[in-house]
């Protein structure tokens, strides 16, 4: 399974690739607004900063359009800042219509805002490259998120989708050993669910006495 971090924080996806587990960054409008970006020339700088802190990971930038014009036009502005640029789509008609068009033209896509086993289905069949089920939102809402990332790669597998499951809204690091578990090929993640998979008390523990006795033969 492939790391992501799911942030626009460029200190956070520094340290997130400094680990040396980073495959790649995921954004949305609301992470970009919290970073305080912007205009347009800030936003797409802000992207190709990103491209050159990860390199050779796929980066995330979403559209804010929601028409097809729209969405097309602004995809491939948003796919020439950068080869690693993906362009994500949300979920929507005139979205999937999109991702076809992008899928025929060679820009590849991330289709956002994904709830259900079906809306997975038609990114698939549109030719995007990630499909993104917000897991944590699921379980906010009383139903289960790491079920609808085991329906999908059960879909996926019988089918043969090429379309790469992008497990978001993470919320711990029992959701990325989850969806690992489940069959995600990807799980974008906030910087503390990554860096509480370190943690472990016996490990600490452990590290004391080693440390303890080390000081006996050094
Ligand atoms: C990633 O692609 C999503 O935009 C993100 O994971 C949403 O997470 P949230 O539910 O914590 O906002």
């Amino acid at each position: 399974m492939k790391f992501f971090i799911d942030t626009a924080n460029l200190a956070q996806i520094k340290e997130a690739n400094d680990l040396g587990v980073l495959d790649g960054v995921t954004t949305n409008p609301s992470l970009m607004a919290k970073e305080g970006i912007k205009g347009q020339e800030a936003v797409y700088n802000h992207y190709k900063t990103i491209c050159e802190i990860v390199l050779n990971g796929d980066i995330s930038a979403e559209v804010v359009s929601t028409d097809f014009d729209g969405i097309v036009a602004e995809g491939k502005k948003l796919a020439a800042i950068h080869p690693n640029i993906v362009v994500k789509v949300p979920m929507i008609k005139d979205g999937v219509k999109a991702l076809k068009w992008f899928s025929d033209n060679g820009i590849r896509t991330n289709c956002t805002l994904i709830f259900s086993a079906g809306q997975a289905i038609l990114a698939a069949k549109a030719g995007a490259k990630y499909v993104s089920p917000f897991i944590g939102r699921i379980d906010d809402s009383g139903w289960d998120g790491v079920a609808l990332i085991e329906q999908i790669a059960r879909i996926y597998s019988i089918q043969g989708y090429d379309t790469e499951i992008l497990a978001a809204s993470i919320r711990s690091p029992l959701h990325i050993i989850k969806c690992a578990e489940a069959g995600a090929d990807v799980c974008t993640c906030p910087l503390e669910s990554i860096l509480g998979l370190l943690k472990h008390p016996l490990t600490d523990i452990g590290l004391a006495k080693f440390m303890e006795d080390a000081k006996k033969f050094s």
